[in-house]
């Protein structure tokens, strides 16, 4: 998401200042907004262009600037700044108390402005995530889909959601259809009390958002929804393909993700997730069993839907041993990779086994990279993860070819 940075400075020394910070930040989610000298106008842009941080100088308005820092702020999309000329305790505590997330002098910008604006930036996004009305859009349904068991498909689906959930503005549900032995509260370190199961036993035929949303869990760290799978395998039977086909049609009114984990075995509920799905993708490994499932999955699929609708992700793809490529797959399956997730032992199992997904506990490791790919292939620039993504790989890959060649390693 971009976030607009709107400029209402009066002092020329102020306004090299800075630019010199938003300079040197460089962030290419940073949008600025050029000057202003009429409140009116600074008062209707700021409200069209939320989300958004106003950088407003003390004596912008003269007398008038604290009733127009209140103005501002009525919009709560709106987090306005005020630059003083000098430190003042009195002064930035009225600014404060009127709306302002910060007030800094004069000579605090080039140290504390970048922390205030990163400030800034973060509670404009929970915000937005939180409170942005979403009239009448609809969400995209992603299901993923291991056409043989154990490649890796909950592990990966799960660091997805919760990758776009906490480095996206907009709201992001996960749902694990597994159920019999879904995966995603074990991989997320959740116990919850609410499960599908429980939504099937009250559910009486009709269902309305608020309804559903007291069945789905939360995931504080990254503020993914869950809507868990049954606790206990025999308890799967309560679920049923018009209980899950009613539940999609609700959650795409209200979320703009819906990911979806599936078992392997094609029961009635996946082929009803399946159907109402945006996009179907298969994931596989370079293992000649997982391969050979992939080729008869795609014949069916290719039968069902159109072939746009259907996507392979690679496991592991840069497993050794396996004595087959990426390239061969594709050129067997006739079907061309999205993304390629490396194999990492050590990442994964920790993560597995710490309950915590490895793109909150290692961002920058290879695995979680591939997934930020992924996400960003699904949710374009609004994906705005902490470390940029391919730019820093390539850096890395860089520095050993020059240090290689240089004789240094
Ligand atoms: N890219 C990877 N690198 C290393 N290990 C991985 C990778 N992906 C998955 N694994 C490991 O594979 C194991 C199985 O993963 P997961 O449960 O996600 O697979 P699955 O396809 O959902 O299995 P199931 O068929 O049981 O639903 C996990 O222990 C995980 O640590
Ligand atoms: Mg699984």
């Amino acid at each position: 998401m971009t976030i607009k940075v709107i400029l209402a400075l009066s002092d020329e020394k102020e306004k090299s200042a800075v630019r010199k910070v938003l300079a040197e930040m460089g962030s290419p989610k940073l949008e600025i907004i050029g000057s202003f000298e009429n409140p009116e106008e600074l008062v209707r842009l700021a409200a069209s262009a939320a989300p958004a941080v106003v950088l407003l100088s003390a004596q912008f308005a003269r007398e008038a600037t604290i009733p127009l820092v209140e103005r501002l702020t009525a919009n709560p999309l709106v987090q306005v700044i005020v630059l003083l000329l000098k430190e003042d305790f009195n002064i930035a505590r009225q600014f404060i108390l009127s709306g302002a997330v910060d007030a800094l002098p004069f000579e605090q910008i080039p140290s504390e402005l970048p922390k205030s604006l990163e400030s800034a930036f973060k509670r404009a996004q929970k915000l937005v995530r939180e409170n942005y009305p979403r009239p009448s859009q609809i969400g995209q349904i992603l299901v993923f889909y291991g056409p043989k068991g154990g490649v890796g498909t909950s592990l990966l689906v799960t660091n997805l959601a919760v990758a776009l959930s906490a480095y996206q503005p907009e709201p992001v549900v996960l749902v694990d259809l597994n159920l019999q032995f879904g995966a995603v509260t074990t991989l997320l370190n959740l116990r919850p009390e609410v499960t599908i199961a429980s939504l099937a036993q009250r559910f009486q035929g009709e269902l309305d958002f608020e309804f559903l949303q007291s069945f789905l869990v939360n995931h504080e760290e990254s503020n993914l929804k869950i809507l868990a799978a049954p606790s206990r395998p025999e308890l799967s039977e309560l679920v049923t393909t018009f209980l899950v086909e009613k539940t999609f049609q609700v959650l795409r009114n209200n979320f703009a993700y819906i990911i979806v984990d599936t078992p392997t075995v094609l029961q009635d509920t996946t082929l009803a997730a399946f159907d109402i799905a945006d996009q179907i993708l298969l994931v596989t490994a370079l293992d000649l069993l997982a391969i050979r499932n992939s080729q008869l999955v795609l014949e069916m699929l290719r039968k069902l839907y159109p072939s746009e609708r259907i996507k392979l992700v690679l496991n592991r793809s840069n497993a050794r041993f396996s004595g087959l490529n990426p390239e061969q797959v594709e050129e067997f399956l006739g079907i061309s990779i999205l993304a390629q997730i490396p194999s990492d032992g050590q990442v994964a199992v920790t993560s597995v086994n710490e309950g915590v997904p490895f793109v909150l506990s290692s961002p920058n490791s290879p695995l979680a990279q591939s997934i930020f790919k992924l996400a960003s292939i699904i949710a374009g620039d609004r994906f705005n993860p902490p470390v940029p993504v391919i730019e820093r790989a390539q850096e890395n890959v860089l520095k050993r070819v020059v240090k290689f060649l240089l004789g240094e390693e």
